[in-house]
């Protein structure tokens, strides 16, 4: 009840300060107005959850001033106090929206009471809102996925189809390149301009074919199985596929995953393909002499976390949100296609983890990979294959720091 803001108003001043008295006496300390004009005047500095207000009083009466309150304040509650002989001003005021009326005199504990009711209401009130803005935003999410969801399906779908296509053309360009080459065609006329154009059209077809090709990726859903995945074995991998890129930047990829192989159970080519996509994405952000740092941990017994971090660019706050979404990229158009983290946030919801990513402009990414270790998850001695060990002694000789 001390936490009720609450307003008493009445022309009476003795009624006023003697109901304030014994409320102080209770620990309720209420602010108090002896007309309409005052009631609002304080209305409009401070919060106020109930006033209790006499109806009749001078000037602007109880009703009016009531009216006012919920037009302006229709968080705030009143409840009204009325003469013994004008019960009817009671009854029009709970029909013009008033809380609950009173009769004079009052009697103090049923007063509180009455203040203790309205007061829950507005609690009431504001959960149901709560309620109401936490639905909506679910709707809103589900609104969200249930679209990356139709643009993914259609997209592999388009995907399919154009491949047989791109194939057509791309062996036809492939034929007329050879044709070019033939002695008859030596004093062709247009010869370098079709050279040039069928160059072209071979670029473009490439273009195309990486992005059917992520999206195909994408698509085997359904075709994934599952085994016992070395996770450390699996980051050398990727670091060997990417370290060309990497060394030309002079990035120092570093690892800090520990040397034991981390088995767990989940799909190795769908993990293989996020974290391809993760650490070239990295490659391509960091400038030169920058770093690359894969991390590895047990988080709890019931998951792994994979960190990327880099010293790269950093991601725009505008962008963090939309990096997800399909065909989003900051690169130059030939360079990206935007469907990377799309199409690995995807393969991530179907291993039944989870992508997240905390970035700093100008400063580096970090993307956490989260995967849940199976039942027979284990951490297993050190094997020879495939240790970061064995990736350091191949690569001696190259800036590949591990
Ligand atoms: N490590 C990173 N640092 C900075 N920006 C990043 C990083 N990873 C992703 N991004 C941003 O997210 C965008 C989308 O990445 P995504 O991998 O989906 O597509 P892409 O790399 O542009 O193209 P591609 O489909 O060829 O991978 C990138 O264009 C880039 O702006
Ligand atoms: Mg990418």
């Amino acid at each position: 009840m001390q936490n009720i803001r609450l307003l008493l108003v009445d022309d009476e001043k003795s009624f006023l300060n003697t109901i304030a008295k014994r409320m102080k006496k209770r620990g309720i300390t209420a602010e108090q107005a002896v007309n309409g004009e005052e009631c609002l005047t304080i209305l409009e500095s401070q919060p106020i959850d109930v006033v209790v207000s006499d109806v009749k009083m001078p000037g602007m009466d109880g009703i009016s001033l009531m009216k006012q309150i919920k037009e302006n304040y229709p968080d705030t509650e009143v409840i009204l106090l009325t003469g013994h002989a004008s019960t009817q001003d009671g009854v029009e005021g709970i029909k013009a929206g008033a809380f609950d009326y009173l009769t004079k005199p009052v009697e103090l504990e049923h007063l509180l009471g009455k203040i203790q009711q309205a007061f829950d209401k507005i609690l009431y009130k504001h959960e149901k809102k709560k309620e109401a803005e936490y639905r909506a935003k679910l709707e809103q999410q589900m609104i969200v996925t249930e679209r990356l969801a139709s643009i993914g399906t259609l997209a592999t779908g388009v995907a399919h189809e154009i491949n047989n296509p791109l194939a057509i053309i791309k062996e036809a360009a492939g034929y007329m390149g050879q044709l070019l080459k033939k002695k008859e065609a030596e004093g062709f006329a247009y010869k370098k301009q079709f050279e040039l154009g069928i160059s072209k059209v071979e670029t473009g077809i490439d273009r195309a074919r990486r992005i059917t090709h992520k999206l195909l990726g994408f698509v085997k859903k359904n075709e994934s199985v599952s085994s016992d995945v070395d996770v450390n074995e699996l980051l050398c991998e990727v670091f060997e596929l990417l370290q060309r890129e990497a060394l030309y930047k002079d990035i120092q990829m570093v690892q800090d995953t520990g040397d034991l192989p981390f088995i767990i159970q989940t799909d190795p080519y769908q993990l293989r393909q996020v974290l391809l996509n993760l650490v070239a994405n990295a490659i391509h952000a960091t400038g030169a002499h920058g770093n690359i740092t894969v991390g590895l941990k047990p988080e709890g017994d019931k998951s792994v976390v994979i960190t990327i971090t880099d010293t790269g660019e950093g991601i725009a706050k505008e962008n963090l949100k939309k990096i997800f979404d399909p065909f989003f990229s900051t690169k130059s158009p030939g360079q990206g296609t935007g469907l990377g983290l799309f199409v690995s946030n995807n393969i991530m919801r179907k291993l039944g983890g989870t992508m997240d990513v905390e970035s700093r402009l100008g400063q580096g990414t970090t993307f956490f990979v989260r995967l849940p270790r199976q039942m027979n998850t284990e951490l297993r001695e050190t094997k020879q294959k495939g240790t970061w060990e064995n990736v350091k002694n191949q690569h001696n000789d190259t800036k590949f720091k591990i």
